[in-house]
């Protein structure tokens, strides 16, 4: 088994794997049925998608097109606001039209904004959908502390996964999020886990995982990239990776992370110092929440 798709254990006894493929982000509102096909013949398993991307029919087709059994395939899509009268349900199985299949293996709350005065009552729909079978595993995108405490309170279901913007240059910031989400066994996916190499001006992180790329490649006797460093940063800290492309060479350069050797601890500690020279949070203008409260 490829090291992105090595099983991360969720607390509802399920498995997911390791790094998963966006359709959101560089593939937002596009046909991502050519991206997600070769993703998938290169080896790839979990999928990310949401309602909000615009492109669930397109990543149905291309798990289609990829020939590869749904059963070995990771499928995530996430629940938008919804418009007045369309019930969960109903909206998830408009989901499941456009995925091209009978079950999801995890919904998301895509951010807790969009169901004002009615978060808890959504989550519960959520548990219903787990127990009628059209969802494997449940759980919630870019909520704090605050927002899943107020979902966990009374609930039958802790959210197995929380995913959120996760890089070095937040990492301070999340810390006490990744503290509570380990004491209550609640997995954190990232997204936005490449920034510091083209969303941060002058990273202080770049020149690091510069340096530690070079001393890898010259171990593991092949290439070593940036971007696999930082992939290797998160598997180590026990995060699951969501990333994308747009481009197949890119989704072989993240498979290729297998076989880099892992980093060390003092390594690690090296790109956590450099990310907290300079606080850069990107997705604030869509989720301006503080994570530790
Ligand atoms: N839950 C949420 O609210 C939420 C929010 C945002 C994203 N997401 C999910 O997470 C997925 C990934 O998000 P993301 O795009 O932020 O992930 P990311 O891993 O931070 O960035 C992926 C992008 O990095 C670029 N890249 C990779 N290596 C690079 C390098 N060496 N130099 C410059 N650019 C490089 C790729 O560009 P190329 O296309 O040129 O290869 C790709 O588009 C989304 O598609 C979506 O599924 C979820």
């Amino acid at each position: 088994m490829s090291l992105a798709n090595s099983p991360i254990k969720l607390n509802d006894g399920t498995t997911i794997p390791w790094l998963g493929f966006g359709t959101g982000t560089a593939l937002y509102a596009k046909d991502a049925e050519k991206m997600v096909t070769a993703a998938i013949q290169s080896g790839l398993t979990h999928l990310d998608g949401a309602q909000i991307y615009g492109n669930e029919d397109s990543l149905g087709a291309g798990i289609i097109a990829s020939g590869r059994p749904r059963s070995e395939l990771f499928v995530t899509t996430k629940l938008k606001k919804l418009p007045e009268g369309v019930s969960v349900r109903d909206s998830v199985v408009e989901s499941l039209q456009k995925l091209k299949t009978n079950y999801i293996d995890l919904l998301l709350i895509h951010v807790p904004t969009n169901f004002p005065g009615r978060l808890k009552e959504t989550w519960k729909e959520l548990e219903a959908l787990k127990a009628e079978g059209l969802t494997r595993s449940i759980g919630v995108s870019n909520f704090g502390i605050s927002t899943l405490k107020e979902i966990m309170e009374g609930s039958t279901i802790v959210p197995a996964v929380n995913q959120v913007e996760f890089h070095a240059h937040v990492y301070e910031e999340f810390r006490p999020l990744l503290e509570f989400a380990k004491e209550h066994n609640i997995v954190i996916e990232s997204f936005g886990g490449l920034s510091p190499l083209f969303r941060v001006k002058n990273s202080p992180v770049v020149p690091v995982v510069e340096k530690i790329a070079k001393s890898k490649a010259k171990v593991a006797g092949k290439p070593v990239t940036t971007s696999q460093i930082l992939l290797l940063w998160l598997k180590q800290k026990g995060i699951v990776a969501i990333t994308t492309s747009t481009k197949v060479e890119r989704v072989e350069e993240y498979l290729a992370v297998d076989g880099v050797p892992e980093l060390t601890a003092e390594e690690i500690a090296e790109i956590d110092a450099a990310g907290a020279k300079e606080h850069h949070r990107h997705f604030t203008s869509f989720y301006n929440y503080n994570p530790a409260e």
